[in-house]
């Protein structure tokens, strides 16, 4: 039940353990949502008011478990928030197929499954909102498989759009750019992304925090978007846009 006594609203997000994920989590709940996270790990900073299932995005009983979560005491499913991702860098040639295989199974197919899985739970309007990124449209070494996913989670979120239009299902993504997370901070201790490399590339000069990449997908899940679908919303301080890299 929700603060003003009617059913409340869920959503489910996936990776909300940490990063861009437990950013959501945080102002999800601020929004008066029930609020579901379903992640491999336990949280770092659990929200107060949020629920963590600990489980594997690959897995779709475990989708359907947080949606049944999202749902408890008739809460309406609001939302899906297909956020968790993972990468294995590196140069293609020396990447096993096991490691192909696994970043396609995190980042593409489990989005298009935990899209899937809202979708059959629908008692209404729902928004579905992917979590792609900047190398999904734009391409950078070493980033093949990682590129690939998200290039494919775009492609994903346009069909869908299309096909579940007529059903009140919104879907859209939001493309980060380089964000302050465990995920950019692991990608720059292996030498990938060196922050002033980073900052030549953004018009804004600097990394952006989970919280930006959380109000975006905020106005993707809720009221004001209502005719927002299809959209690849772009939250990379202007990196996308910029022709020559900035000397500053
Ligand atoms: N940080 C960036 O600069 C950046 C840029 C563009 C896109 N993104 C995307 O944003 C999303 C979140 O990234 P982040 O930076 O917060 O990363 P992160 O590594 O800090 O957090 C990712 C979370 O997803 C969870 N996760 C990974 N695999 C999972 C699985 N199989 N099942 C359940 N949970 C799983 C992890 O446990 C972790 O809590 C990802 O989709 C990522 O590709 C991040």
């Amino acid at each position: 039940m929700s603060a003003d006594g009617g059913p409340g609203r869920g959503v489910v997000v996936t990776g909300g353990g940490q990063g861009i994920g437990a950013a959501t989590v945080q102002a999800l709940v601020q929004e008066g949502y029930r609020v579901v996270s379903l992640d491999l790990a336990e949280p770092t900073a659990a929200v107060p008011g949020a629920t963590y299932v600990v489980g594997d995005v690959t897995s779709t009983d475990d989708l359907r478990g947080a949606v049944q979560a999202a749902t408890e005491d008739g809460a309406r499913l609001a939302a899906m928030v297909a956020n968790a991702g993972m990468n294995r860098p590196g140069p293609l040639a020396d990447l096993s197929r096991q490691d192909w295989d696994a970043v396609m199974a995190v980042d593409l197919t489990a989005v298009m499954e935990s899209a899937r899985v809202a979708h059959a739970h629908r008692d209404g309007p729902l928004s579905i909102v992917a979590v792609s990124s900047y190398s999904g449209s734009m391409a950078l070494a070493n980033r093949t498989a990682y590129g690939a996913a998200k290039g494919a989670v775009n492609s994903l979120v346009r069909h869908l759009a299309v096909e579940w239009a007529s059903d009140g299902v919104r879907v859209n993504a939001v493309a980060p750019g380089f964000i302050d997370t465990e995920l950019s901070r692991r990608a720059r201790a292996l030498g990938l992304q060196s922050e002033q490399v980073v900052r030549a590339r953004v018009p804004l000069d600097r990394y952006g925090t989970p919280a930006e990449i959380a109000d975006a997908i905020c106005f993707l899940v809720g009221d004001r978007s209502t005719y927002v679908t299809g959209a690849v919303l772009a939250v990379d301080g202007g990196a996308s846009i910029l022709g020559l890299p900035l000397e500053r």
